[in-house]
């Protein structure tokens, strides 16, 4: 068991693979959530070289590109991948409860 907040994502069936979505929060920022060939990822959704929407871009095997500069990410590690991004997006476990996709979050 992962320590930290859980925050619903969405449901399993909701989130077809190669597809991402943006979750927001009332008081913390947005995260994004990935199905990647079945398997589902979280990470922060505001790219970190500017003030774009991560699950607006486009998700491309692993690699998640943001569609303001063409910056990427590499979604299992938060890896900036792609120029001009340099720094790496926060990630989250995450843990599956029957249908439901939840994102572990410390500082929930
Ligand atoms: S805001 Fe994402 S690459 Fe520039």
């Amino acid at each position: 068991m992962v320590g930290g907040a859980r925050v619903f994502l969405c449901k399993t069936t909701e989130l077809a693979p190669g597809v991402a979505r943006r979750v927001d929060r009332a008081d913390a920022p947005a995260i994004a959530v990935y199905n990647i060939d079945g398997t589902f990822y979280a990470t922060d959704d505001c790219c970190t070289h500017g003030l774009a929407s991560l699950a607006e871009g486009a998700l491309e095997g692993d690699t998640i590109e943001c569609n303001l500069h063409f910056g990427g990410f590499h979604v299992p590690t938060g890896k900036a991948v792609f120029a001009p991004c340099s720094i790496d997006i926060r990630t989250y476990p995450v843990e599956i409860n029957g249908d439901e996709v939840f994102a572990i979050v410390a500082d929930a």
